[in-house]
């Protein structure tokens, strides 16, 4: 069955940026947050829902025969909250996409959104304003509306017996709430089941954490990483759909040689880069770059793992990179990594080095899978102790969206 998303009502394909350059290679999903953030409703297609190769984790239920939602009497209920946002959009479309089996659906966001039709896999809903009496009947809550509605409503949700599955940093940290990567330690959520008929809070990890992990988690386990120093080129997208809007704008203002609008950033970003949005700490290090040194102790479950990152936003629409260098405390050769990698559930190697051709942001937009290359022995260290690498990855899709759906699937 082809599923499709529809926002009603419907808006052109140029109102998406389907013609704008500036959005080229962005999915419908993400047109449609931008013209969400902009005021406008649209639709979008199955189109959007595409893997990278073969290389995407299949959704365990496929393996299982189970049929998409439409039909299934016996699937969990679920909502999602910060369903109008460039997360939540995508997370819509993910369901969709792996054909999860959702009994019924609830779409929360603010005030601001209440009442808008969307059109859902033949099925038409009216966004619900989020309160304290949303959650009841809910198996599975999908939370992405950011950290301080997290912290409101996420307790509140699994008090009332929903398991919170939230993209924020609200619970990340806490002890007994496990932060999960499917690829890499979905035992941390073993003891986690709708059938146990119990809430609970699971949290998503910060998505260059996720992005990075899927690609050195596979080395790790062959060779075991002592020290990883992680340089980000984040996009716009990271930090929700109205960024994506202000960097569009900003890009039409100064090629227009117009002074750029500044309200989500507090500097010029078009054509320009900077050290990440978010607040710096005491060590001089921001919080981004904090979340993946804790996060990596903990997913990893190696508190003496040495992990020192530094994160930029640069001018590019949709999905992270990253250059990525390794030591490990056993040896480890450049074409050996590459097999291990080209295993590697969710992740795809491009690494050609005749041609040049290494992963783009571009390539991996709207794609499931974790892109790697470069890489290279790094000649700074002694013997094969030392790797460099280049990944890029979906942070809405792997780094948010698909991650959650993935959870929920195990939750099954
Ligand atoms: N963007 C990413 O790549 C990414 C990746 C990983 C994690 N995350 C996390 O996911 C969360 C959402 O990010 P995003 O990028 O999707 O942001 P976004 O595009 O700005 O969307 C925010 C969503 O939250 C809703 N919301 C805001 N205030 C609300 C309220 N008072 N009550 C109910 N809903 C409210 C918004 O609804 P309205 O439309 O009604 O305002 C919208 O649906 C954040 O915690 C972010 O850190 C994002």
């Amino acid at each position: 069955m082809v599923a499709s998303l529809k926002l009603t009502p419907t808006i052109s394909a140029a109102e998406y940026g389907v013609t704008n350059p500036a959005l080229a290679g962005v999915s419908p999903a993400i047109r449609v947050a931008v013209s969400f953030s902009l005021g406008k409703s649209s639709n979008i297609s199955k189109g959007s829902l595409s893997s990278f190769g073969n290389k995407s984790m299949p959704s365990p239920l496929s393996k299982r025969g189970v049929v998409s939602m439409c039909s299934s009497e016996s699937g969990p209920t679920v909502a999602v909250v910060g369903a109008t946002g460039a997360v939540g959009v995508e997370l819509m479309n993910v369901l969709a996409g792996r054909d999860f089996p959702y009994r019924s659906l609830k779409l929360l966001a603010s005030r601001r959104s209440a009442g808008k039709h969307v059109l859902f896999e033949d099925h038409e809903y009216v966004i619900e304003e989020l309160n304290e009496e949303s959650f009841k009947d809910v198996d599975i809550a999908l939370f992405s509306a950011g950290g301080s509605i997290s912290k409101k409503f996420g307790p509140l949700a699994a008090e009332q017996g929903s398991i919170v599955i939230d993209n924020s940093s609200a619970f990340r940290m806490d002890d007994g709430v496990p932060l999960v990567i499917p690829e890499v330690n979905v035992d941390a959520m073993a003891h986690i089941k709708l059938r146990n008929k119990k809430g609970a809070l699971i949290a998503n990890p910060n998505c260059s954490t996720i992005i990075c992990l899927m690609a050195v988690t596979p080395l790790h386990r062959y060779a075991k990483v002592s020290r990883m120093v992680v340089s980000t080129y984040q996009a716009a997208s990271g930090a929700g759909a109205a960024a994506m809007a202000e960097l569009e704008l900003q890009t039409r203002e100064v090629l227009e040689g117009r002074k750029p609008t500044c309200n989500i950033f507090s500097r010029q970003y078009a054509f320009n880069l900077f050290s990440h949005n978010t607040s710096v700490k005491e060590n001089g290090y921001n919080e981004e770059e904090m979340k993946m040194v804790n996060e990596t102790k903990k997913i990893w479950n190696d508190p003496e793992v040495k992990v020192t990152a530094t994160c930029i936003r640069v001018p590019i629409m949709r999905a992270h990179s990253e250059s990525i260098n390794l030591q490990f405390q056993n040896p480890l050769n450049e074409n050996t990594a590459r097999e291990i990698l080209g295993k590697a559930d969710g992740v795809v190697v491009i690494d050609d080095r005749a041609a040049n051709n290494f992963p783009t942001p571009i390539e991996v937009s709207s794609k499931d899978a974790v892109a790697v290359g470069r890489i290279r022995q790094d000649i700074s260290q002694e013997g094969c102790y030392g790797l460099d690498l280049f990944a890029c990855g979906d942070q809405i899709r792997k780094g948010a969206a698909l991650n959650a759906v993935q959870i929920a699937e195990h939750l099954l």
